[in-house]
């Protein structure tokens, strides 16, 4: 494979990414944060993928960016280097995108779970922001994507005091969509995103970025966005096919056209 720590394995029309540092419990170091922009920018601009999954070990979706390679940086290095900015291209990705957590998501791991459409839990989950106990503050977005997911107080409460949440209180907050068991999370995940994955890849792209939109405008602004999408969608043949195969009580054949 052309990536040493992450896999990249295809499923039908499933990319599956699986960051593979088991030893530093998938810390993201700056090996694997290329390996995996690099690996969703080349399943975004394939054809053949309809949705992606991102997941990690039993033990850890990820246990955060690498404090061991970070500790030595200085401010001018961190600057002139704009860590992390990289993961400005992985939310540019337009193809659905999954996150399947078991175990630790913390810091940068909760940070890349929350950069992923939507997250589905083991039990055996646990997320937090501890970067305040090792003098830091989030920096792949968890300040800002934790807030919009749980709201002020909870948000607050992790980024100040690094506690932990398990997968119910996480669900409960609306940071989970749903909780499975361990044992069964990889298969759930991948049911969901070959669901997605057999949907009209066009139509799925724009549902994305529809929903992504709330988080970026007004209310009135987002509906008028919403609006224009959807009669856009009249213009595919997936449009077509979808309503017609639902009028000929049969199943759609999608041509992602
Ligand atoms: C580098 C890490 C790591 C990390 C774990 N390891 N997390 N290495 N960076 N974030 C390494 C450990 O050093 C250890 O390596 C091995 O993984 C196993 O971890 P243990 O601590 O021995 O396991 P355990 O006792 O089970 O504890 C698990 C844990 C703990 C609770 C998850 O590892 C932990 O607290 N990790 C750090 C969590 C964290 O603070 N994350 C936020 C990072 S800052 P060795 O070689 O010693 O066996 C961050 C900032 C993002 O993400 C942006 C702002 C800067």
């Amino acid at each position: 494979s052309e990536f040493d720590t992450i896999l990249l394995d295809r499923r039908g029309r499933v990319g599956v990414v699986t960051l593979n540092r088991p030893k530093a419990l998938n810390a993201l170091d700056s090996q694997l944060m290329r390996e995996v922009v690099a690996a969703v920018e080349e399943l975004d601009a394939d054809p053949g993928i309809g949705a992606i999954l991102l997941t990690g070990s039993d033990r850890a979706f990820a246990a955060g960016a690498d404090i061991k390679e970070m500790q030595p940086k200085t401010f001018a290095e961190v600057h002139a280097e704009d860590l992390f900015s990289q993961w400005d291209r992985f939310s540019s990705a337009r193809t659905p995108i999954v996150a399947a957590v078991a175990g630790y998501a913390l810091g940068g791991g909760c940070e890349l779970a929350m950069l992923c459409d939507f997250i589905i839990a083991a039990d055996t989950a646990k997320f937090g922001q501890p970067e305040i106990t090792l003098g830091v503050i989030p920096g792949i977005g968890g300040s800002q994507r934790l807030t919009r997911a749980v709201g002020k107080a909870k948000a607050m409460d992790m980024c100040l005091t690094g506690r932990t949440m398990d997968v119910n209180e996480a669900e409960r907050a609306g940071l989970v969509s749903r909780i499975v068991p361990a044992a069964a999370l990889l298969d759930e995940a991948l049911k969901v995103a070959t669901t997605i994955a057999e949907m009209s890849l066009p139509i799925a792209m724009m549902a994305k970025e529809a929903v992504n939109r709330s988080f970026e405008t007004t209310l009135a602004e987002g509906v008028k966005f919403e609006r224009r999408v959807f009669h856009s969608t009249f213009a595919t043949a997936d449009q077509k096919e979808g309503m017609a195969a639902f009028v000929e009580k049969r199943s759609p054949h999608f041509t992602n056209s």
